[in-house]
């Protein structure tokens, strides 16, 4: 199978998570695209759905699901989102796609939370994928600093900016042996937004696309 056709299988499996919710947090990225894509065969149960960036709310929209504020609902049953690396504990590396402030605000608002990767994903050891950090524009350097210190190699994204009008530093070769304490320590780094390690409110459940089969770690 292809990297896509994985990404199929597992956004499929994931639709059995959400049949019959009203409300549903949706995320970001390639393998979340397929998941929506499928979403539109249910879409007659669904109320609305808390989307983690405007992408996603744009592909909400085009298939007719409704777009919910978070601050209009209340806690929301399942949240559905990909990531970039994900390690045996369900620790996850995620914010390739630049949505990872939205997408920690929606999982920590989710009582579950359901991630899909297909096998590529998973790892031992956190931070072979570069950790994706937020900043506030004007502390971009003075972060980027303190991320040195902190033994990474902090790459600029340049030209692009969040949905939140925020700047991207992507962490190179850290070593995340401890990824609940390092997670702590980006985030009080003054002009940081948040990072994207989710070890803290980490994945309740981990599907796995690998082609003959679908693994669900919980
Ligand atoms: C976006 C994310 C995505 O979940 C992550 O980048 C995985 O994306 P893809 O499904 O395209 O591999 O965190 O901010």
């Amino acid at each position: 199978m292809t990297q896509d056709e994985l990404k199929k299988q597992v956004a499929k499996t994931a639709i059995q998570y959400v049949k019959g919710l009203p409300i549903i947090g949706v995320g970001t990225g390639s393998t979340v695209n397929f998941f929506i894509e499928m979403l539109a065969d249910i879409k007659g149960d669904i109320e609305g759905a808390v989307s983690s960036s405007e992408a996603t709310s744009e592909r909400l929209k085009n298939i007719g699901i409704p777009v919910l504020e978070l601050n209009s609902v209340g806690d929301i049953e399942v949240y559905v989102d990909g990531a970039d690396e994900v390690d045996p504990r369900k620790k996850l590396v995620k914010g390739g796609g630049g949505a990872l402030t939205r997408e920690k605000i929606i999982a920590a608002a989710s009582k579950k939370f359901v991630c899909i990767v297909d096998e590529s994903k998973c790892v031992d050891v956190l931070g072979k994928f570069p950790l994706p950090v937020e900043v506030i524009p004007m502390a971009r350097s003075y972060v980027a600093r303190e991320l040195v210190k902190l033994g990474g190699q902090p790459i600029w994204r340049e030209d692009y900016y969040t949905d939140n009008g925020c700047e991207i530093l992507d962490v190179h070769n850290m070593d995340i042996v401890n990824p609940m304490e390092l997670e702590r320590t980006i985030n009080d780094i003054t002009g940081v937004v948040t990072n994207g390690l989710f070890a803290h409110r980490d994945a309740d459940i981990v599907l796995i696309g690998k082609g003959d089969t679908v693994d669900t770690v919980e």
